[in-house]
């Protein structure tokens, strides 16, 4: 399973912002938050950095791997983040944040209707008044048209190594019925005296727009109040979108 190797799912996600991302979703607040929850949030790069920045921030993952690795990457960085171990569709932490995110797609973990509803029916629990739950996801047009926004293969170069990423490769196709896709997933690293390769099968469940609005009335507990295609603010709906992120705030 690719989430064992943190590390190397880290590497390959080195093409985000994170700083930048994170000033976007502080952006997206009603006022600035004093806490933030990251769920599915694997090595916690963005709870890592809200931390960095003196907000009070919990991650919590189901793989047990992830979060050994999210805490101790937090302890060389000195910041404090709590990690907790569990599911995003039924856990009880016995309060509320200010802030919830949900990054890269982590909700196409989430292979049932059944499943994402209780998702945000966990998150509205633990959803100040006045807080936001803000969700990105891939941009439908990934998969319902040819127009990708993004590229399913990538390089990353970093001081003293480079690599290759495959996220999916041409026969991993999507279940007409049940939208979901095995991904084959290969992540090659090339240090000067090895190469280290990680391969695993990814189960992707694919949420449309209109999906995602019905688990969202479903649940009953949370609305929508922006979505957008990246995070610099484009409409969803712009040629330049190639993500869709939802901002719902408790109704
Ligand atoms: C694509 S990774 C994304 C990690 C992180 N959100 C990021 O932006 O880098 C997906 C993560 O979701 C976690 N995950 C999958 N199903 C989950 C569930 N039901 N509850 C909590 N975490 C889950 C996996 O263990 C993995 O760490």
């Amino acid at each position: 399973m690719i989430y064992d190797h943190p590390w190397a799912y880290e590497l390959a996600c080195e093409f985000r912002d994170i700083p930048a991302e994170v000033d976007a979703l502080l952006g997206w607040c009603a006022s600035p938050p004093t806490s933030v929850l990251e769920l599915a949030a694997g090595p916690a790069e963005h709870a890592r950095e809200f931390a960095r920045r003196g907000i009070e921030a919990t991650a919590l993952d189901l793989n047990a791997v992830m979060c050994a690795y999210a805490e101790d990457q937090a302890r060389q960085a000195a910041v404090r983040l709590k990690v907790v171990h569990d599911d995003m569709t039924n856990f009880d932490l016995g309060r509320t944040y200010d802030l919830v995110v949900t990054m890269l797609d982590s909700t196409a973990h989430l292979m049932t209707l059944d499943a994402m509803v209780a998702h945000f029916d966990r998150v509205a629990e633990h959803l100040a008044p006045d807080g936001r739950y803000i969700l990105e996801m891939s941009h439908p047009s990934d998969r319902l048209t040819d127009d990708h926004r993004v590229s399913s293969t990538w390089d990353f170069r970093q001081e003293g190594l480079t690599g290759e990423v495959s996220w999916g490769e041409p026969g991993d196709v999507l279940d007409p019925i049940t939208q979901i896709v095995e991904e084959h997933v290969t992540i090659t690293v090339t240090r000067e005296d090895r190469t280290e390769i990680v391969q695993g099968v990814v189960p992707y469940r694919f949420w449309t727009a209109t999906e995602l609005t019905a688990a969202i009335r479903l649940s009953g507990r949370l609305q929508i109040e922006f979505q957008f295609g990246d995070f610099a603010g484009v409409p969803l709906t712009s040629p330049k979108a190639w993500r869709m992120i939802t901002v719902l705030h408790p109704r």
